[in-house]
């Protein structure tokens, strides 16, 4: 039988932001908290970490949400900022309410600037998001780019070459795959993520990035029937997928 973690049951639902401790003894008070449709009388009590747990256990009539480690792949819409410092509305207004009082906190894995949209992760699971983002990793990320130019022929060598140095940094970039999919779209599979990487590279040779979406991390390709602002949780596969880099589509990559 698979031994599961456990954690008291108001300390597991103040974490995934139901209210505070107190209010949650109300609800066991009243009932209102069930497991297997059975109400459950001790707040103290441990509840094992089952998977299946939020499907057995009922907070005021509905599912209890799912506790970490969860990842989340969004649809980020245009207009949208990644962070909750930068102002204007954020990725995490468009998850319910209550995830924002979730402790671990949901963070997202990187940043897409405002104006670009497509594929976003948001975790609670810290080692999955530094698997993610280090550098060691190599997780490639795909982005679609709409360009003000038409793309003039030497883009693919100069990106690939492992050389080219962006505005006020010291390091080059590392080689980064482009193909041309129409003269002014083009698509670019980069294995870093530096600061608006994608707008700087094409301005650094002197084009202009109109509209910028992201359609794949790793082997993980934007869900198709995912609408702009839709999320979803990602499941055991979908993670694996993002950490099963396809490094080979990018030149110059060990
Ligand atoms: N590169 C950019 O310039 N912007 C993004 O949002 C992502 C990559």
């Amino acid at each position: 039988m698979t031994a599961y973690p456990s954690v008291r049951l108001d300390r597991l639902l103040a974490n995934l932001g139901y209210g505070s401790r107190r209010e949650i003894h109300g609800w066991v008070r009243e009932g209102s908290i069930r497991l297997d449709g059975q109400p459950l009388v001790d707040a103290g009590a441990r509840i094992q970490l089952a998977s299946d747990l939020s499907e057995r256990l009922t907070v005021r009539g509905v599912r209890m949400d799912p506790p970490a480690p969860l990842v989340l792949v969004m649809n980020k819409p245009e207009g949208v900022v990644c962070s909750h410092k930068e102002p204007g509305r954020s990725v995490y207004e468009l998850l319910p309410a209550r995830w924002r009082s979730r402790t671990p906190a949901l963070s997202t894995v990187g940043r897409l600037d405002r104006d670009t949209t497509g594929l976003l992760l948001i975790t609670d699971d810290g080692p999955f998001l530094h698997r993610v983002i280090s550098p060691r990793t190599h997780a490639p990320k795909r982005y679609i780019a709409s360009l003000d130019a038409p793309i003039r022929g030497d883009e693919a060598a100069i990106f690939a070459s492992g050389e080219l140095r962006l505005e006020g940094e010291d390091r080059p970039l590392a080689p980064a795959q482009l193909e041309v999919l129409e003269p002014r779209i083009a698509r670019l599979t980069l294995i870093e993520g530096r600061y608006h990487q994608v707008r700087r590279m094409f301005s650094a040779l002197g084009n202009r990035v109109i509209s910028l979406h992201r359609d794949r991390i790793g082997a993980l390709d934007l869900p198709e029937d995912l609408e702009p602002g839709a999320w979803r949780i990602l499941d055991a596969e979908g993670r694996g997928k993002v950490l099963s880099s396809s490094t080979d589509s990018v030149p110059g990559v060990a």
